[in-house]
């Protein structure tokens, strides 16, 4: 092909090109078919700039009525399904450009003035971020309301609470998912934060060293909802910078993998309550499959592969701080690889709350206005697992310090009293008073009380214990909270 043949148009960068991209070359460096889901950030962040352009008199009112009718125009294609995307146009930023010129003519050519795609990019990524922490904190609130709702109706079922998966001590399961529901508060804290950092302009940096144009950047960041608690515009301070940096994706991935590792955590408490070794709760049919070969199986599959999801999103996170580490100012061509792990993480996390909700809370039923098909609690497998593993041993020891001795010597004391119960294989509660007053002679009847699953649960009555009394307060204030 001689150096003139080529269709110049079709690059948009041509005059200087003396040949074609060759194929594998513009497959490799084309982000078409995933940076296509910003278009909606990218029109909405382009009518924003062309009104500015108009009103510092940079273009004409008629100009920006041609492009504003235009890009309506365009999100109707895209919306039906009808919009040709090009891989020769390489992204979704002269996709778009390019059918807006073809529409409107040189208005359309007019848009780019006094910006690039560096701070385009930069733009629309976090704009599109912006509206999805929006619904992933949405997300979080529903999953509380179903974990509150779980805690509600449990808060007098006891459970043992292991450390090292050892029997350690009875807690409330209401307490047990109240523990899910602040590190789920903590997930909507961080989305906020990160929320606020994402939420800046970076428009006007240009390709990365500001425009000569007389832009106004804080009217495009007002116009883009980008301020702060006080109205006031966020704009990106530096030029190098905000075309260059994508910690605000890194940080929102962070977050979003603390969330899936919580999420995991959970995961794994319920695979292990499915089991027949522990049989403390069932879940819904329709989140279980069966085996192929095994007929009697019903398997954790939606916990197990949040579980394994939560991998792939703390990939994502490796992922994107090592594309940045390397990286000189200011904008450069690795970070278009931003994209599609930002894009998993979203899709990953949304999906994943979205299933935890109904698969723990239930699904309203429009019949009964109720939340019908949550997991449901075997409350005296629970019970009986609470029995084994002398869970009470605490108790005996902080009744034998009420009595007088040392929390030291009172440990020893039913260190011995576990030992005897072991031997005679029954539980604590069951060795006679006779037996018990052997090892301390303070022991008196009311001990048995003491010993009780019910009785040690009443006795952790401070605040952030697991005591009913203390479960309900705090239910009652996470509802307060979300209402
Ligand atoms: N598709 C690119 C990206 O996602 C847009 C910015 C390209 N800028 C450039 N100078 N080549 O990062």
């Amino acid at each position: 092909m001689s150096q003139n043949q080529f269709d110049k148009k079709s690059q948009a960068w041509s005059a200087l090109f003396s040949e074609p991209m060759s194929d594998l070359v513009k497959r490799y460096t084309s982000s078409v078919f995933f940076d296509q889901r910003l278009w909606q950030a990218d029109i909405t962040g382009s009518l924003a700039h062309a009104s500015m352009l108009a009103a510092q008199d940079i273009i004409s009112a008629q100009d920006l009525a041609d492009i504003q009718r235009g890009m309506a125009q365009i999100s109707q294609e895209i919306e039906a399904g009808q919009f040709d995307w090009k891989l020769d146009l390489e992204d979704v930023h002269l996709n778009i450009e390019a059918r807006l010129t073809q529409l409107i003519g040189d208005a359309g050519k007019r848009l780019h003035t006094g910006r690039s795609r560096n701070d385009q990019v930069a733009t629309d990524v976090r704009l599109w971020l912006r509206s999805e922490i929006d619904l992933i904190s949405a997300l979080l609130v529903d999953l509380q309301k179903s974990l509150l709702e779980v805690a509600q109706r449990h808060v007098d079922v006891i459970l043992p609470g292991f450390t090292h998966l050892q029997v350690a001590q009875p807690v409330s399961f209401g307490h047990h998912m109240l523990a899910y529901v602040e590190m789920f508060s903590r997930d909507t804290e961080r989305m906020q934060e990160v929320r606020a950092r994402v939420n800046r302009l970076p428009l006007g940096a240009a390709a990365l060293a500001g425009t000569s144009y007389p832009l106004d950047r804080e009217r495009v960041a007002t116009a883009l909802g980008m301020v702060n608690a006080q109205g006031l515009p966020q704009v990106c301070q530096n030029s190098l910078d905000a075309v260059s940096d994508r910690d605000f994706a890194i940080e929102f991935t962070a977050a979003a993998s603390l969330c899936m590792v919580h999420i995991s955590r959970m995961s794994e408490e319920l695979v292990l309550w499915m089991s027949q070794n522990f049989g403390f709760i069932k879940i819904a049919d329709r989140f279980t499959t069966g085996s192929s070969i095994m007929p009697q199986k019903k398997n954790p599959d939606v916990p197990e592969l949040a579980r394994g999801k939560t991998g792939r999103v703390v990939g994502h996170l490796m992922g994107l701080i090592t594309l940045m580490k390397g990286q000189p100012l200011a904008y450069n061509k690795d970070n278009q690889e931003d994209k599609e792990p930002l894009f998993d993480t979203v899709d990953t996390l949304k999906d994943t709350l979205r299933i935890f909700s109904e698969m723990l809370g239930g699904q309203l039923d429009p019949a009964t206005g109720r939340k019908e098909g949550g997991i449901s609690v075997n409350a005296a497998a629970m019970e009986q697992a609470a029995l084994r593993g002398y869970a009470t041993a605490t108790d005996l020891a902080d009744y034998l310090v009420k009595k007088g001795l040392p929390f030291r010597d009172a440990h020893e004391t039913v260190a011995h009293a576990v030992k005897a119960a072991i031997t005679h294989q029954v539980d604590l509660s069951e060795l006679p008073l006779t037996v018990l007053q052997g090892f301390n002679g303070s022991i008196e009847k009311d001990v048995y009380e003491a010993l009780s699953l019910r009785g040690s649960l009443n006795a952790r009555n401070t605040l952030g214990g697991t005591a009913p009394a203390q479960v309900h307060v705090q239910i009652a204030k996470h509802f307060a909270r979300l209402a």
